[in-house]
């Protein structure tokens, strides 16, 4: 099965990825015991389940010697893909198949590592592995996400131009989710959020996993009528916590923007001068949402012929259940901002209810509110 083949290559891949690090940062880890190896090599090569996710926790993988064959390339055989565009260079190296099963992988990103005696949210992170037994979850750290980047986005360099350029640490680490996402899948979610159900309930038992690719939550649905003066967009997709399946057209097209409005800023000489006011604008909840309507009203994504008017925030408000669009589930209120305590948000003891984000101050202007967020170096 290729579905199955693809994600143990790609297990295996990660494995040696951070073998690699952590080899560089440590040239005195030993080698283990190679019986070690052969198990788990063989393993590998027996499993046959794409729902299985990869079991071995990463920290095992600084007992792969660097002997051992190098995996399968992960991108496709070289082509000239110089004067592809940059939307054609993401879609070909890593092309959306909806007909897959999520990636059993969560990434986080924070300036310290689990491990390390400064890492403050030990609970939190706890909370996303006791919900989902069996799946690799990695919490990365800076010098990681470079390393890691530098990998998956080799045939795309004006992306890492862009990563590189970004003169915040909070525009990385958001630019960082929708990347490893579109090569990797699975759940990103921010480091302070608390996992209160599992993933796999956060799709209705109807809806079949093979038809959706790309699975959000609400943030915001201020029904005032001073609601630009909290938020950017009078219905607010989270990005705090974001399913998705590789090269989701969603992320494709979000990497794209960014990359191209960073070197745009970047060659004119106005990146150096980048204002906080406009962090959400730039790589925030607001492109997220506005590249998600615009993907909604896509020709080459959907059969609009039948269609009376666009997709919009009106299809949105108040929703209690979750609701599908194409390949993309939305998620109430409730999913990811249960307790907030306004906009229709349930607490978070709802069925609905399940990732807890530790947002104090809701009804503070954005700019205010994402100043805390500012500490997420990247
Ligand atoms: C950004 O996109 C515009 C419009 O497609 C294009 O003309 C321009 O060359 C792009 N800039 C960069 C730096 O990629």
């Amino acid at each position: 099965m290729l579905n199955s083949r693809r994600a143990l290559v790609a297990a295996v891949f990660i494995l040696i990825v951070f073998f690699l690090i952590t080899r560089s940062h440590d040239s005195s880890s030993g080698v283990a015991p190679s019986n070690t190896n052969t198990e788990k090599t063989s393993s590998s090569n027996n499993g046959g389940n794409a729902a299985d996710p990869p079991a071995d926790p990463p920290a095992a993988a600084a007992e792969i010697p660097p002997e051992k064959p190098k995996p399968a390339p992960v991108q496709k055989p070289r082509k000239d893909m110089s004067r592809m565009s940059t939307y054609d260079k993401l879609a070909y190296a890593y092309p959306y198949d909806v007909d897959t099963k999520f990636p059993a992988y969560i990434w986080q990103t924070w300036k310290y590592g689990p491990a390390q005696a400064e890492f403050a949210f030990g609970e939190q992170e706890a909370s996303w592995s006791d919900q989902h037994p069996g799946f690799v979850h990695e919490v990365i750290t800076d010098e990681v996400a470079v390393n890691m980047l530098r990998l998956f986005y080799a045939a795309v360099p004006e992306v890492l131009e862009a990563y590189q350029a970004l003169p915040r640490p909070v525009l990385k680490a958001d630019f960082f989710r929708y990347l490893i996402l579109h090569a990797r899948g699975g759940i990103y979610s921010d480091i302070d959020t608390f996992a209160i159900r599992s993933a796999v309930e956060w799709l209705p038992p109807q809806i079949p996993r093979e038809t959706v690719g790309l699975v959000i939550g609400i943030e915001a649905d201020p029904d005032r009528p001073d609601w630009a003066e909290w938020y950017s967009r009078r219905i607010q997709f989270c990005q705090w916590t974001i399913q998705a399946k590789p090269g989701h057209p969603v992320l494709r097209d979000i990497i794209t923007r960014i990359t191209n409005q960073t070197l745009e800023m970047k060659r004119s000489g106005k990146l150096a001068s980048f204002l906080d006011k406009n962090i959400v604008d730039f790589t925030g909840p607001a492109i997220w949402t506005d590249t998600i309507f615009d993907y909604f009203n896509d020709e080459r994504y959907f059969d609009m012929r039948d269609s009376t008017k666009k997709i919009d925030w009106k299809d949105f408000t108040g929703m209690e259940t979750s609701k599908r669009v194409g390949d993309v589930v939305v998620l109430p209120i409730t999913s990811f901002s249960p307790g907030v305590g306004q906009m229709g948000a349930k607490e978070p003891d709802d069925p609905m209810a399940f990732v807890l984000h530790n947002f104090e101050g809701t009804w503070k202007p954005e700019s205010e509110r994402h100043i805390g967020e500012q500490q997420v170096v990247m």
